[in-house]
């Protein structure tokens, strides 16, 4: 019956499985940065709430398209049920700090997926997460330039109020100009 099922799908229950997995892992995302969108909400930094709030959309948006993609192929995909989601934060900084960190683990969750894939010579999908590879160099880029302002402009006196003013405004540039 597993057999048969699996004639309606060239992704294999590996590959459906680590798809399904990631698609709770953006779905964590989204949720933690709703989170860290309240908890700067609630202590006064409100550019960098509506910051994450965005971040939050994208994830949900990198969740959909991912099940999109699970569906579209004639896989099972797995709307995902997540708890225990951070909600507070000893720090402002702690809250990038945190960022910065999921950002990473992303990334090395979609390399382990591209290995994956071609270890099962998936390379439909290995050619579907591609977006996602170059996505992962953005959001690690803007992650890591939001906890750098920390260093720079430091966290005395306006700082922290000056940092919060430029969180969103960190943009990346995806082509090379000299
Ligand atoms: Fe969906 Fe921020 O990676």
């Amino acid at each position: 019956m597993k057999d048969l099922l699996r004639l309606r799908t060239s992704l294999t229950e590996e590959i459906e499985k680590v798809l399904n997995d990631q698609i709770k892992m953006e779905a964590e995302a989204s949720a933690m940065y709703l989170a860290m969108s309240a908890w700067c909400d609630r202590n006064g930094f409100d550019f960098s709430a509506g910051y994450f709030k965005k971040q939050s959309d994208e994830e949900r948006e990198h969740m959909l398209r991912l099940f999109k993609y699970v569906s579209d192929m004639g896989g099972r995909a797995i709307s995902p049920a997540i708890t225990n989601t951070q909600i507070e934060y000893d720090t402002f900084k702690g809250v990038f700090e945190q960022a910065l960190q999921q950002e990473i683990a992303v990334t090395q969750s979609f390399n382990r997926i591209a290995d994956r894939c071609q270890k099962s010579k998936d390379y439909v999908t290995f050619s579907f997460i591609q977006w996602f590879l170059k996505e992962q160099i953005e959001e690690e880029y803007v992650a890591r330039r939001a906890l750098e302002l920390f260093d720079v402009i430091g966290e005395e006196g306006t700082g922290l109020y000056e940092i919060d003013k430029r969180v969103p405004k960190i943009t990346y540039e995806d082509t090379y100009e000299d």
